[in-house]
């Protein structure tokens, strides 16, 4: 009797077919991301990490902040903006003692996000867009802000100045910070 012939594994099995598929699959993926690879890694900005895990903080044209430089021209009880992390605008104090307060201020106002500038003067900072204010720390002092400015860790590695995210307990309030 006349059968029909050719060994079963002559047709590959479901199984086997997705497991080829998934090879196949994966080995584009491979090339594509390798096509890929020097695209993404341009629009990537050089790692400006430190070795505490944060940022250097970097001035309006991207340079680092050297804290001795930084120092020689900016007096004591001063407030001036650099960039921090995820880019944030923030504050860094220099203290009395020409030191950088071991705190930077993130400057964007709690109540509808727009960049605080800081009033020397009257020694606040005020919110022109609905007249928020908070203290010479960032702590909110004045609605409709609801609350406080957010704060990073400032620190001083090899004389630049580096940002790290604030996860403690926020001294101005003694409560838990709203923005980690
Ligand atoms: S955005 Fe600052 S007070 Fe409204």
């Amino acid at each position: 009797m006349a059968q029909l012939t050719g060994p079963a594994d002559d047709v590959p099995s479901m199984g086997r077919r997705q497991f080829m598929n998934v090879l196949m699959f994966g080995s584009e993926a491979l090339v594509a991301a390798g096509a890929l690879y020097p695209v993404i890694k341009y629009f990537i900005p050089p790692s400006s990490g430190s070795s505490s895990g944060g940022v250097t903080a970097k001035d309006a044209l991207g340079n680092d902040i050297v804290l001795t430089d930084y120092l020689a021209s900016h007096p004591a009880g001063d407030h001036s903006l650099v960039q921090g992390l995820k880019g944030d605008p923030t504050y860094l104090v220099v203290e009395e003692d020409k030191a950088i307060a071991n705190y930077g201020i993130n400057a964007v106002c709690t109540h509808l996000g727009c960049v605080v500038p800081w009033n020397a003067n009257e020694n606040k900072f005020m919110c022109p867009c609905h007249g928020s204010q908070y203290d010479s720390t960032g702590k909110v002092v004045r609605g409709p802000a609801p609350l406080s400015l957010a704060l990073a860790h400032a620190n001083v590695e090899d004389n630049k100045v580096t940002l790290t995210p604030w996860t403690e307990t926020d001294f101005r309030t003694d409560e838990d910070p709203w923005w980690a």
